[in-house]
């Protein structure tokens, strides 16, 4: 009883970390696409193939449910994989729709028609491929009407934390919300829409200041996902073993890991 967790890099461990602590008997079998990162400098094709062949991987780690614990490749890819390539006894899910339902104070799967809501200015900081797809704005229509979205897409940010440039990204992450609030001055919310930007939560907050309320997803993407088990049990899959997978180099990935997140985490080649 594995489940898959992928993202292009390190930033889903994030949301790893989260589930974790919520499923604590549930292995979980971590993909990060190093060699790939970042994804959101690539284009729509380049990512859906990037995402297939990485859930390929995860289904023979005998992951049957994978979550795509990446904004881009969930905005890019997960509608042409649920479409058209994912089988019926696999399931992948994305990371945009827990965040959602949370900005609109919706119960997990309430379909009723789009209602105001309480946050009418919202900043977005999401990967250049995340805010092209404008798949955020997408989902936010099914379910709120009168909410102003700001998009700032953040170059560099991920590039840097993959390296391990942390001075570098705080400073991408300060100018970035620079340049969102010359576009929106007073956002109620801002929305961490990039699973590594949490890694930088105290930055954005502080650059932010106190009035903003700060949205990132591992904790929400844990919660769903333990409904999303409650109510099917059977997508549980058959592997048995938690572990931890590169396509970069395993070493390098494993002392970043380590580092970010405060305990020996030992990635192996994927
Ligand atoms: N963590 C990925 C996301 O949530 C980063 C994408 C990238 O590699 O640029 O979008």
């Amino acid at each position: 009883m594995a489940v898959g967790i992928f993202d292009s890099g390190l930033g889903g461990l994030t949301v790893l970390d989260a589930a974790r602590r919520r499923l604590p008997d549930v292995p979980f079998v971590y993909f990060g696409d190093s060699a790939h990162a970042p994804y959101g400098v690539r284009d729509a094709d380049d990512i859906y193939n990037l995402t297939t062949a990485a859930v390929e991987r995860l289904w023979a780690a005998g992951c049957d449910l994978v979550i795509l614990a990446c904004n881009t490749a969930s905005a890019a890819a997960l509608r042409r994989m649920q479409e058209s390539w994912v089988p019926r006894d696999k399931r992948v899910l994305g990371v945009f729709v827990p965040l959602i339902e949370a900005l609109t104070e919706r119960q997990w799967g309430d379909n009723s028609p789009p209602r105001e809501v309480a946050v009418k200015h919202v900043a977005l900081f999401a990967t250049p491929a995340t805010v092209a797809s404008r798949a955020f704005q997408r989902e936010l229509a099914f379910r709120a009407i009168g909410v102003d979205v700001e998009a700032q897409a953040c170059g560099g940010v991920v590039d840097a934390i993959e390296e391990g440039d942390m001075i570098l990204a705080e400073a991408l992450v300060r100018s970035h919300v620079d340049a969102l609030r010359r576009k929106m001055p007073s956002p109620e919310a801002a929305i961490l829409g990039c699973t590594h930007y949490p890694l930088l939560q105290d930055v954005f907050q502080d650059a932010l200041g106190p009035d903003v309320s700060v949205y990132s997803q591992a904790d929400l993407v844990a919660e769903s996902l333990a409904d999303y088990l409650e109510r099917h049990p059977g997508m549980l899959g058959s592997g048995t073993d938690g572990m931890y997978l590169t396509t970069g180099d395993p070493r390098r990935v494993s002392s970043r890991a380590t580092q970010f997140l405060r305990r020996q985490i030992t990635f192996e080649q994927a």
